[in-house]
């Protein structure tokens, strides 16, 4: 009779515990399997007991086989309650994730340069990238043989290189080599006051490296009217510096050589990755060159009917890469063309 006291604790220990249908099952077979359960254990001690003791042992170990019974039924019961009904929609559960597409650090530096110069009142353009040779050179002061058409490696579609040392023939045709050729465009279409950006892939042979690819992104600013100066050109890319890179960037303009400039000056801003201290990026100078810029060349007023004794103006042009590069300190501009999305997710939209 002990025996059956201890064991009915034993049941009552795990009945607490059985929380699943996997625990009402082991509780089940532990305590009513038919081989080696408790209870069948129990009937055989039972069955060896002397005739006087075996009745009430028996009853006894009847009345717990049916606790027993009675209560995993009602723990049954309790667990089926507790689930929801089958086809349920458990508004508790969190919501599936979609994954979001987002934009590609060229778009996104590209979205930030329109909306920096849409908000200075620039009108944001495009063009065509297959160019003639007028508009990417010739207009803007470089004849068939000057030396300046060197700075860039030209990819022709049309007539090939031999165009520079025959300059007769029909015009040749290529991939332009900078977002330049679309001043000429424009200012042959419209008439001053001019302030636009345009915006666009340009293309040169040059072979694959860190910081080249034959073809990569420009954008090109134009201002022309009556009375801008070059204090208007230097507030300009200052204040389009400091809103892209961060408002305390310092900013420097120096003396350079472009052919549809006069005066021509580089524009640098202070290194981003040693802030100015010195550094192998910037070759230990603090400084790092953003964009060629400068006061529009009078030959490239003649060029679109503008008359020079009147307007002034200035240019300036960049690679988005080299803008994106510095910006989020990237410092290889094939990352940008090779889709990794290891790369690629490590950008906000
Ligand atoms: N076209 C030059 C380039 O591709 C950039 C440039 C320099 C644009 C001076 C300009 C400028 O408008 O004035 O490297």
């Amino acid at each position: 009779m002990s025996d059956i006291d201890r064991l009915r604790q034993d049941f009552c220990d795990e009945l607490s515990r059985i929380a699943s249908d996997t625990d009402l099952k082991r509780a089940h077979d532990r305590f009513l399997g038919r081989k080696g359960g408790v209870i069948a254990t129990l009937m055989k001690t039972v069955a060896t007991a002397s005739p006087d003791e075996r009745r009430t042992l028996g009853q006894s170990a009847n009345a717990f086989k049916t606790e027993i019974e009675d209560a995993l039924a009602a723990r049954q019961a309790e667990l089926a309650a507790a689930r929801a009904p089958v086809g349920a929609v458990d508004v508790t559960l969190p919501g599936r994730e979609i994954p979001l597409g987002h934009a590609h650090p060229l778009t996104i530096v590209r979205g930030q340069i329109e909306a920096i110069f849409s908000r200075m009142g620039y009108e944001i353009l495009e063009g065509p990238e297959a160019e003639d040779d007028y508009h990417n050179f010739q207009a803007l002061n470089m004849p068939p043989e000057h030396p300046a058409r060197d700075m860039q490696d030209t990819l022709y579609l049309g007539r090939p290189i031999v165009q520079s040392i025959a300059p007769s023939g029909p015009p040749a045709t290529l991939l332009r080599t900078h977002t330049s050729a679309m001043q000429i465009r424009y200012m042959e279409a419209h008439r001053p006051p001019v302030r636009i950006i345009a915006l666009g892939k340009v293309f040169r042979r040059d072979n694959l490296d860190l910081t080249h690819t034959p073809m990569f992104s420009q954008f090109e600013g134009l201002v022309v009217g009556e009375h801008v100066t070059m204090a208007d050109l230097k507030g300009t890319v200052t204040a389009f510096a400091r809103e892209i890179f961060s408002p305390d960037t310092p900013v420097q303009i120096r003396p350079s050589f472009f052919p549809y400039t006069e005066p021509s000056a580089e524009v640098y801003i202070g290194c981003v990755f040693c802030a100015g201290a010195g550094c192998p990026v910037c070759k230990r100078t603090g400084w790092l060159e953003i964009m060629g810029s400068g006061m529009v060349h009078p030959a490239v007023f003649e060029a679109v009917g503008y008359d020079p004794e009147r307007y002034t103006g200035f240019a300036f042009g960049t690679g988005i890469e080299r803008v994106a590069m510095l910006k989020y300190k990237v410092d290889d501009i094939r990352l940008f063309y090779e889709n990794d999305l290891r790369f690629l997710e490590q950008f906000p939209f």
